[in-house]
């Protein structure tokens, strides 16, 4: 693909095979409310990379814009095995994208939809990786404020010991801090609001307490099948998240050890002061608490040479051959296509 063959809509097939700044696009890999995520060739580097590209209302957004710089340079100064490395953060034609290393591998969200809730072990581990990565991230200040599934990258490990290796993605990306009434200004959609802390929904100060909520909430996940909350609207979850008391794990979930509901209960404290201090706080005691006696029939450890025999995941492998073609760029990317002759 690539070519420039044009849709029945007239639209053109895709951006693969086209360069934007000095990359080379090769494939889709997925797209969220607010960005499209490409693999793409680093032509100075020769290196593969995965570039984002953001969509212009955010340009536009000078708040946002301002944020995207700054965080992006403070996110590109961790260096943390467990936070994507940013390569480069910048602009053309109007678009702000981002490149950093390409994981391959899967987000969690995908992860989770394909295979339901995880073993305890499994979801333990991925935790740890996690709360590290927002540690660090806290220890210079940045708070992530959009910890959720689509945003954790889960590859293969090195070992039986780290079956996975985890990456936290996007730091300083969200949108809702921009608007949590559902939509911006130009009615684009703010993304999920499965995981955002009562704090940031009624405007107060956010530190890194915030990314302790949003933790608990995907940690719950990962082994409840679903967020702690489930509401039919918007405003009837951001109520739940502000007033409403989580329901326990133990409730969704048969067979956890009898301590994990009170550390997820506490992850998800309304007020900042009652959760953990840190992420690692909150992941180290539910490690411990995962260790304790389970309160039904399907016990399960915490790995080890004991480990449940369901306790891995299976990866997909690498893409192979070509790949499929690809769906057609949304209208606000095709700026990138003047002067490349196809543009609509
Ligand atoms: N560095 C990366 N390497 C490989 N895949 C990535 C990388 N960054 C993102 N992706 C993939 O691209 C997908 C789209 O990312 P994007 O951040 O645009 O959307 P999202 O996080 O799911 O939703 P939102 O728009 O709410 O942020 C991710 O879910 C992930 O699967
Ligand atoms: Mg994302």
């Amino acid at each position: 693909m690539g070519s420039g063959v044009e849709l029945p809509s007239g639209r053109p097939s895709g951006l693969v095979g086209r360069q934007v700044a000095h990359y080379r696009i090769d494939a889709e890999i997925g797209r969220g409310g607010m960005a499209v995520v490409y693999r793409a060739m680093d032509l100075r580097l020769g290196r593969t990379v995965a570039l984002k590209l953001l969509a212009p209302e955010l340009a536009r957004n000078d708040t946002f814009r301002k944020r995207f710089a700054h965080e992006s340079r403070v996110a590109a100064a961790i260096d943390h095995p467990n936070i994507v490395p940013v390569f480069e953060a910048g602009e053309t034609d109007g678009l702000l994208y981002i490149a950093m290393r390409y994981v391959p591998g899967q987000d969690l969200r995908a992860l989770l939809d394909r295979t339901g809730p995880l073993p305890v072990a499994t979801a333990v581990r991925i935790a740890v990786q996690v709360a590290s990565a927002l540690d660090a991230a806290h220890a210079h200040e940045l708070v992530h404020r959009d910890v959720k599934p689509g945003n954790v990258l889960v590859a293969e490990g090195t070992d039986s010991d780290r079956p996975e290796h985890v990456y936290l993605t996007d730091f300083g990306l969200t949108k809702k801090s921009l608007s949590l009434t559902g939509f911006t200004s130009v009615g684009q959609f703010v993304g999920t609001l499965d995981y955002v802390a009562p704090e940031q929904i009624s405007g107060r100060p956010v530190d890194g307490r915030c990314d302790v909520y949003s933790l608990g909430c995907v940690v719950y996940e990962t082994l409840a099948g679903a967020p702690p909350f489930r509401r039919d609207d918007d405003m009837a979850l951001l109520w739940a998240h502000q007033y409403d008391p989580p329901p326990p794990l133990s409730d969704v979930r048969a067979g956890l050890p009898s301590g994990v509901d009170a550390v997820l209960a506490k992850a998800l404290a309304k007020a900042p002061e009652h959760r953990f201090d840190s992420c690692m706080g909150f992941v180290t005691e539910l490690r411990r608490a995962a260790k304790g006696r389970a309160g039904g029939p399907d016990r399960e450890g915490t790995g080890g040479p004991d480990r449940p025999p369901e306790d891995h995941l299976d990866f997909p492998p690498p893409p192979a051959g070509p790949p499929p073609p690809p769906p057609a760029p949304p209208l606000w990317a095709l700026p990138v296509f003047r002067g490349t002759g196809t543009a609509a």
